[in-house]
């Protein structure tokens, strides 16, 4: 069992949802693979708030993360978000 966070179908194709009380970023960049980050920023701890164009954006210094794989696009950020274990079952993305 998975305690689902999200329907699979609520994540856009090239784009995510942040979902900051479970603290987590779940993205799919290419059709039906999803991949999940931390959603506080490597930086200095804020909460990332936004995902545009590919990326995944902390408001509070600039930093941009890439959707496929956290990678950093755009400092200050020297770390990438870091990655989470996620499942889905039944259409539902959850924690394992
Ligand atoms: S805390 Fe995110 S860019 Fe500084």
């Amino acid at each position: 069992m998975i305690e689902p966070l999200i329907s699979a179908d609520a994540v856009p194709v090239g784009g995510g949802v942040i979902l900051p009380a479970a603290g987590v970023v779940i993205t799919q960049p290419v059709e039906g693979t999803f991949v999940a980050f931390g959603s506080t920023c490597p930086h200095q701890g804020c909460t990332v708030r936004a995902i545009a164009a590919g990326t995944i954006n902390c408001f509070c210094h600039g930093s941009r993360f890439r959707i496929a794989d956290g990678a950093v696009v755009g400092g200050p950020a020297k770390e990438p978000l870091p990655h989470r274990a996620i499942k889905i079952e039944g259409g539902q993305i959850g924690l394992p």
